[in-house]
């Protein structure tokens, strides 16, 4: 049987080092910042991740809640820095990559003109292997395109600015698109995605839980892969809602192929794995529960 405390509270170790309020200070800020919802598994990988962000003892994750609490804005970032999982991966899920692509070129087609979202966007991976993808389809590298790329991390998304990657990250594109896409930086091991694929990409920071989002839609295309699952459930619900309205009428909003707009799931049509189409009622819907529809 294992003893606990006479309080009742976790003892920290070496591999646990958030105390019990410690952990209660970084659940009820990580719900408040990023509506990311942390259960007692996630202790372990929180104390890892500090550690390995330099913070060594108790004394330093008290001084980085007490800053992030008080709103200091770096504290903040280094505190979301360390809450959120951000593994990714060049052309994660490869056939989302050619419906997204093929979807563009039939809108162009149409329209002139196309517009993609990578909602959590994470290091870059995703967005560029949208790029990519697009300017292959198109057969040219200045198709009409856009792939728009936002996340939460300020970090993150300074990674995917910089564009520069180890050469194993890049052995998932193969070796045709590495030599096509991809540079030497200057850094042995390490190369950079070119300026043909870079500056089809736009970046910028996005909250999902905030109120106003910096991106306008229409988008032809939405990936948010990976992300709804850590978000609290009302969270979750409210930010597919908003980005089902801001969807084209035959739009496409991408999950991973393991996960389902749950709540929401009466707003799409799944069509393929991780593949769902608006359905034609979803703006009508949206309008009448009083969500985001209009804000943008
Ligand atoms: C596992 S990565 C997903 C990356 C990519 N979409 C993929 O599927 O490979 C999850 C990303 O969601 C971001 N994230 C978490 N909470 C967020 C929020 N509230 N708003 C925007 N992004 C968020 C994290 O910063 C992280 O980069």
């Amino acid at each position: 049987m294992r003893r606990g405390r006479p309080d009742g509270l976790a003892r920290p170790n070496r591999r646990t080092m958030l105390t019990d309020p410690q952990f209660d200070r970084t659940r009820r800020l990580a719900s408040l910042l990023a509506g990311i919802e942390l259960v007692e598994r996630h202790r372990e990988l929180l104390s890892r991740r500090s550690r390995r962000l330099g913070i060594r003892d108790a004394a330093g994750l008290d001084t980085l809640l007490g800053a992030a609490e008080a709103g200091d804005a770096q504290a903040r970032r280094t505190f979301l820095s360390l809450l959120t999982t951000k593994f990714t991966e060049f052309f994660r899920h490869p056939a989302h990559f050619a419906i997204a692509a093929a979807h563009a070129r039939g809108v162009v087609a149409r329209a002139g003109r196309a517009r993609l979202w990578s909602a959590a966007a994470a290091t870059g991976e995703e967005p560029y292997s949208l790029a990519i993808a697009i300017v292959e389809a198109f057969g040219n590298c200045e198709p009409p395109v856009e792939v728009v790329a936002t996340d939460i991390d300020r970090e993150a998304l300074a990674v995917a600015e910089r564009g520069e990657y180890a050469e194993a990250a890049v052995r998932a594109p193969g070796p045709e698109r590495r030599a096509r896409y991809f540079e030497a930086c200057g850094e042995p091991g390490r190369c950079r995605i070119t300026d043909t694929i870079r500056r089809l990409v736009t970046i910028r920071p996005l909250n999902l839980i905030d109120a106003e989002w910096p991106v306008e839609g229409p988008f032809d295309v939405i990936f948010c892969r990976n992300v709804l699952m850590y978000l609290e459930a009302g969270r979750r619900a409210e930010a597919v809602r908003r980005m089902a309205s801001l969807l084209a009428p035959d739009g496409l909003f991408m999950l991973d192929p393991v996960e389902d707009p749950g709540a929401t799931g009466a707003l799409f049509a799944a069509s393929a794995p991780g593949v769902f189409s608006r359905r034609p009622a979803a703006r009508l819907r949206l309008g009448c529960s009083g969500a985001a529809e209009g804000r943008f």
